[in-house]
């Protein structure tokens, strides 16, 4: 891959992303997948895309009509379209006409809304097991890509969006028995951060916490105790369904109210 990138002289070399990429797609290299690209440009990453992955099919969408002789993107397994990531009607045409893809990668905008649209529009057709990649992430953290660096847990950036993922990704373990449940939950293996990219993998992630059932823990305790001492069922009942469950009602009361003087909903 570092060959590849190299001879098509990418910036993505000299950013480090060729080594998360390198760690994530080596072992798909030989497969046949659907790659999309959002930001063409020069076609130097597209090109290179089209000679590591020989077997692939590299999509590349872009806002600026890209000229396909001048910058030789005429392999037979590259497809540019002219559109805009955040563009509904675009990204459901492109979605119509390919259906998934094995691997997104938003070299796009770097625009905090435009990140967020088009993962929000694409996740759905990413395949199971496949692979989202966000480069640039840093533009979460200058307030010139209208973001709020002064801020940073509570602004709407994308990279804030990416790390309430992980709170999906563990879903399971959430001991709030008023949890809502969310797109995501369920259907997100794994979240890997990088200085400035960051990659979700999609596929079934169902399975069940040691500690938590059905968003309670109190639930959870109670049955393994009857389970070992059936013979204390009633003290358990007490403690467990009772006494603890009023204590999770008061925290859940109390943050609620924090959160309502706050408006942090
Ligand atoms: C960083 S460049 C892409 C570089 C390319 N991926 C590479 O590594 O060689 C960003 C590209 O995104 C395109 N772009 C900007 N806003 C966009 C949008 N809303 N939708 C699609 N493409 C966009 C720009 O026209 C530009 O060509």
């Amino acid at each position: 891959m570092y060959k590849v990138f190299n001879r098509f002289k990418s910036d993505k070399l000299e950013h480090g992303y060729v080594d998360v990429y390198l760690n994530f797609l080596e072992k798909l290299k030989n497969k046949k997948l659907k790659i999309l690209e959002i930001g063409v440009a020069d076609g130097k990453s597209i090109q290179a895309w089209s000679h590591y992955f020989k077997n692939s099919l590299i999509i590349g969408i872009d806002i600026k009509k890209i000229d396909l002789k001048k910058l030789n993107l005429k392999n037979k397994n590259i497809k540019i379209l002219k559109g805009s990531q955040s563009d509904p009607r675009f990204i459901s045409s492109l979605i119509k006409k390919y259906k998934n893809f094995d691997i997104i990668i938003d070299d796009g905008s770097h625009f905090p809304n435009d990140v967020i649209s088009s993962f929000k529009m694409l996740f759905p057709s990413l395949s199971q097991n496949g692979y989202y990649f966000v480069e640039d992430t840093q533009t979460s953290y200058i307030h010139f890509f209208k973001e709020n660096p002064f801020d940073l847990k509570y602004s709407k950036t994308h990279i804030n969006v990416f790390k309430e993922l992980v709170d999906r990704l563990n879903y399971q373990e959430i001991a709030n028995p008023f949890y809502r449940k969310s797109y995501y939950d369920g259907k997100i293996k794994s979240i890997s951060f990088f200085h400035n990219i960051l990659v979700l993998k999609k596929g079934l992630n169902e399975k069940k916490s040691n500690l938590v059932l059905n968003n309670s823990y109190e639930n959870k305790r109670y049955l393994e105790k009857i389970r070992r001492n059936p013979d204390k069922q009633l003290m358990y009942f007490f403690k467990y369904k009772i006494f603890y469950k009023i204590y999770t009602l008061f925290l859940f009361t109390l943050n609620f109210l924090k959160k309502f003087i706050l408006l942090r909903f």
